[in-house]
């Protein structure tokens, strides 16, 4: 049975979601699905606004023609060749001859790439602030090249003013029969994961998606249309997430607090932290969080570490290095260009402790990252004697906290 829900009175939403699958891109959890979300506009000419990942090319298909009813698909418009978006173009493609593909010279070259059809003919290559009227409609085409791929554009319909932004202002999670953001709660669980899916997907690309919000700056927006998750209408709101944006593009934490990641093979790395995290709730520091690295999936800790101001890094020595969760972990973090924050760094080894050395190394590797204290070494268990130096760690992070100037 087809799916397709009214977005304006000529837009469509033809999108679908998969609650199947445990990994995106083989990579992050899902425990709440994933939404892979398509547009279709019904002006004097039709316009397919990007496709659909495989697992749900069915029904995208069936609702496709329910929604053409017959009539021809003028364009397709591809914002992003990324096959969770783009997998199921070739068999729109086959299916209708007539249709026109809009996109950039990139594009074009990473179809080509993907699939083995030709577009000779019935390609329409489009620059920046190019536009295409369909009617009533008029489109402009924007570059956001890295945000997430090198192809990316996103399209602005100057008539309902309205983004289509690819990637961009996305989020895991299906959607559930609420089509709109201001239909769905949008507490901290659901701004963590759209934090999550930032920092993981685009959070490399800083600079990049900084570009893309200067240029969305300089448009009306009353309504965004994301490739993965629910659909933004309300202006407000639209620039509470663009503010969000800008604090994550440009690497600034969200919150003044502190989070502590550890590692522990037996226990006693956890234990020196939970008596730092005491010590720290006794210096009246609100909201510490605790994680174990091996525990939690690196997606969760990468989406934590853009949140928050202050991070503690605490790891066992294994074989001569950083225990590997953690290792994965920093080496994640700087793969995502990650800066601007103030850490602080705890080690343990039972004959000859460098996870700290090797942490160190890779934290000040990063930009603008200020590092409290002095290392703290432990030697198979926390000691009586090492109390104090961890307290004084404490009140240091303490201190700093309550000095930090957050805007
Ligand atoms: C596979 C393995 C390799 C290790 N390699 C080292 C090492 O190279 N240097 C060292 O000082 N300790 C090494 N250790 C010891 C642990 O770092 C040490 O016992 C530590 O106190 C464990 O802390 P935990 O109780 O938080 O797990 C190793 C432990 C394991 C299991
Ligand atoms: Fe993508
Ligand atoms: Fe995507």
């Amino acid at each position: 049975m087809h799916q397709a829900v009214k977005v304006t009175d000529d837009i469509w939403y033809l999108g679908s979601s998969d609650r199947r699958l445990a990994k995106f891109e083989n990579c992050f959890p899902i425990p709440n699905g994933i939404s892979y979300n398509s547009y279709l506009v019904l002006d004097e000419k039709t316009v397919l606004l990007d496709t659909v990942d495989k697992s749900v090319s069915s029904v995208f298909l069936e609702s496709l023609d329910y929604l053409l009813a017959g009539r021809p698909l003028d364009y397709i418009v591809v914002n992003h060749v990324e096959p969770d978006h783009a997998a199921t173009l070739a068999e729109v493609c086959l299916r209708h001859p007539e249709a026109v593909v809009v996109g950039s010279a990139k594009t074009q070259s990473l179809i080509r790439q993907f699939f083995d059809i030709s577009l000779q003919g019935r390609v329409l290559q489009v620059k920046e602030g190019d536009t295409l009227t369909t009617g009533a409609h008029t489109f402009t085409f924007i570059q956001a090249p890295m945000v997430h791929w090198p192809e990316v554009t996103v399209t602005y319909d100057q008539k309902d003013h309205i983004l289509f932004s690819a990637d961009a202002f996305g989020t895991f999670g299906a959607l559930n029969g609420n089509l709109f953001a201001d239909q769905i709660r949008m507490e901290s669980a659901e701004i963590a994961e759209y934090r999550r899916y930032y920092a993981n997907i685009v959070g490399k690309y800083g600079m990049q998606v900084q570009s893309l919000l200067n240029k969305a700056a300089g448009l009306d927006i009353e309504m965004l249309c994301p490739l993965h998750g629910p659909v933004w209408r309300v202006p407000k709101k639209i620039e509470q997430l663009i503010h969000l944006y800008a604090k994550w593009a440009t690497y600034q934490p969200e919150d003044n607090e502190v989070v502590i990641f550890y590692s522990s093979v037996y226990g006693d790395t956890e234990n020196a932290m939970q008596v730092l995290a005491d010590s720290l709730g006794e210096r009246k520091v609100r909201n510490i969080r605790m994680y174990d690295v091996s525990v939690t999936d690196a997606s969760y800790l990468v989406g934590e570490a853009f949140r928050a101001s202050h991070l503690v890094f605490a790891a066992t020595t294994y074989n001569n290095d950083i225990f590997p969760a953690m290792a994965a972990f920093l080496n994640d973090l700087k793969a995502h260009n990650f800066q601007n924050r103030t850490v602080a760094v705890v080690e343990n080894g039972s004959w000859a402790p460098c996870s700290g050395k090797k942490m160190l190394e890779i934290l000040t590797s990063m930009k603008n990252m200020t590092v409290l204290g002095q290392t703290l070494t432990i030697k198979s268990r926390l000691r009586e004697e090492q109390l104090e130096p961890l307290q004084s760690l404490a009140e240091e992070i303490a201190a700093s906290i309550d000095k930090a100037d957050l805007a």
